[in-house]
């Protein structure tokens, strides 16, 4: 019988070198309470629905009144703050319910509790769609198809972010004919005769906006950025405040009388709002709700360093941890049902 704690265990899988998970059967709170503090670098969970599902193992979800859930899950979520390193995120799946046909706003109870209650920061609130809902034969309101996945990190600055990792990559600019086309096509030709047409530029404005439209046709030829847009006075409706109180754009398009939108060379960022569709391969007989590998895929990109350690405290099938394992970190599991636990080791030792 291995008779070893938590503890022993999770100490020798920190100095191992492997990316195969370590895998802890029990309960959330009793296991994390378990872990040395500032020990992780990255948690990432999908807690079970409040009344939803019954999973195999009992647990937290099968409280009778939703105010104890939310309790329920603070408790395990102040133990994710202690064992998390200071440069550490959490990433927080989290599905709604309705009781009495009242939608409960379970996701934004949570996410308001950790950070009034907890003093978490709060850095995204991502909307999941799921494009494809289950069935659903309500007639008297919508499908429910997202869910919400909030980052938080424990202090405003100093947090692990690698942007870079997590950039679509760009289209690159071209030279036809001697002209610069820039990723989308913009030559600066169009922008040219409207600096030379506008009515609303003076001689001195139009003469600064073409050196500039040079300029920043210079640095799409050099790849120091991919592409732009030209903003110019009273040729577009602009698509912010025009109030200079509140937009510094406003005011340089006042002063200078255009203004550039530039895209970073490395390509741009993902949104808030994620198109995925939810994992329904996966052994369903056994498990109802594994999210899919795809939803770990950014955050551990973006926050997990490439030699941290994922965390899943409801780990279910594992999914955080395989897509960990893909991504080259090392990651730990906590579940209170066996048989989930057992399917998630067949699937990382079959990704091995
Ligand atoms: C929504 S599922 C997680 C699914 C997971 N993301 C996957 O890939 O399969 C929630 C999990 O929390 C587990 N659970 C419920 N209460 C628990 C507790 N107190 N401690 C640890 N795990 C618990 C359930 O057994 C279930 O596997």
């Amino acid at each position: 019988m291995n008779t070893k704690s938590f503890r022993d265990k999770f100490k020798i899988y920190q100095s191992d070198s492997s990316v195969a998970p370590l895998y802890m059967l029990g309960d959330a709170v009793e296991v994390l309470k378990e872990l040395p503090e500032e020990s992780i670098d990255f948690c990432m969970t999908s807690p079970p629905y409040w009344g939803k599902r019954e999973y195999h193992g009992g647990g937290i979800g099968l409280e009778k009144d939703f105010p104890v859930y939310i309790e329920n899950l603070c408790i395990v979520f102040a133990e994710v703050k202690r064992v998390l390193k200071q440069s550490g995120s959490f990433w927080l799946n989290m599905g709604d319910s309705y009781r009495n046909k009242n939608l409960l706003g379970l996701p934004w109870r949570i996410a308001l509790a950790l950070t009034d209650r907890q003093g978490w920061i709060l850095r995204n609130s991502i909307i999941w769609n799921k494009v494809k809902g289950g069935p659903d034969n309500t007639k008297d309101r919508l499908r429910n198809i997202h869910e919400n996945i909030f980052h938080f990190v424990k202090y405003p600055k100093g947090y692990y972010y690698d942007i870079d990792s997590i950039r679509s990559s760009p289209r690159k600019a071209k030279v036809v004919n001697g002209t610069v086309v820039s990723a989308t096509g913009v030559t600066g030709i169009r922008y040219k005769r409207k600096i030379e047409l506008s009515t609303e530029l003076s001689e001195r404005e139009k003469h600064n906006a073409c050196a500039a439209l040079e300029e920043v046709l210079r640095q799409v030829a050099d790849g120091d950025i991919s592409d732009f847009r030209m903003i110019i006075k009273g040729e577009q409706r602009t698509i912010h405040s025009n109030s200079e109180k509140v937009s510094g754009r406003a005011k340089e398009l006042k002063e200078k009388g255009f203004y550039f939108l530039k895209y970073h060379p490395n390509g741009s960022k993902p949104s808030d709002v994620w198109e995925i569709l939810p994992e329904d391969t996966q052994k369903r007989q056994l498990h109802f709700a594994p999210y899919p590998i795809d939803i770990c895929k950014i955050p551990i990109s973006a926050t997990c360093p490439p030699n941290g350690i994922v965390l899943d405290p409801f780990c279910g099938t594992g999914t955080t941890m395989l897509a960990a394992q893909l991504l080259g970190r090392k990651s730990c599991g906590i579940d209170i049902c066996k048989g989930y636990l057992d399917v998630a080791k067949e699937r990382s030792e079959s990704a091995l």
